[in-house]
């Protein structure tokens, strides 16, 4: 089984998303033997903005291949200017594709990646959860669920840690609460 793991915190040590995305992968590889574990950090290893030349460009092609091969995508995202790090965008900009990912019928749209299972170590520096009187302004756990669902993955998991922004008590129990789901993290839940 293979699990592609991707982090773009730009926070590094500090940071909230990563410490939760490796506890997830940790999780996982303690319960499944051959789990053979891809690492790409997105901030350290960036890819650039999507340009036209990038469409069908061979790095563009492997990153594709690479999210496609994949069964299992472990994904760390930090909560910036109200949305996912410009590298995590950069990255999906290379995975929603059309004719590889997702194609328009006459239906509409139709996504085409199937059994994937994708948890997404979400760290938030405010407080945006449902019945938050900012949660309208939360772009990212938004963003990454229309952008799976568009290509197949009706069911992504999110771990979330937030208010870490809001005191050191606050943030610490935050990330003992994330770290408490990402212990419960099993394969045995569906794929999307
Ligand atoms: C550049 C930057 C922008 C941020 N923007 C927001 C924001 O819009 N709203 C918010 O609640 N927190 C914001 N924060 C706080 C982060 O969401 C918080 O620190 C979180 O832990 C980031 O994840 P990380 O620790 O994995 O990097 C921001 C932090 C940084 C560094």
């Amino acid at each position: 089984m293979k699990l592609l793991h991707l982090d773009s915190s730009i926070m590094g040590a500090n940071s909230v998303s990563r410490t939760v995305s490796a506890a997830i992968v940790e999780r996982l590889q303690s319960d499944i033997a051959d789990l053979d574990v891809t690492y790409r950090d997105l901030a350290a290893d960036p890819l650039g903005h999507l340009t036209l030349a990038d469409l069908g460009s061979e790095e563009g092609s492997a990153v594709l291949d690479q999210f496609l091969a994949a069964d299992i995508v472990v994904i760390g995202a930090g909560f910036y200017n109200f949305t996912v790090p410009t590298q995590l965008k950069a990255w999906i900009d290379r995975i929603l594709i059309v004719g590889r990912t997702f194609r328009y019928t006459e239906q509409g749209p139709e996504g085409l990646v199937k059994g994937k299972r994708i948890i997404v170590a979400l760290s938030r520096g405010g407080v945006y959860g449902e019945g938050s009187p900012i949660a309208q302004y939360e772009h990212a756990e938004k963003l990454l669920r229309t952008a799976f669902g568009f290509i197949g993955i009706y069911d992504p998991q999110f771990i979330i840690a937030e208010g870490v922004a809001r005191g050191e008590e606050v943030r610490a129990a935050a990330v003992a609460n994330a770290l408490v789901q990402a212990s419960h993290v099993t394969v045995t839940q569906p794929a999307a």
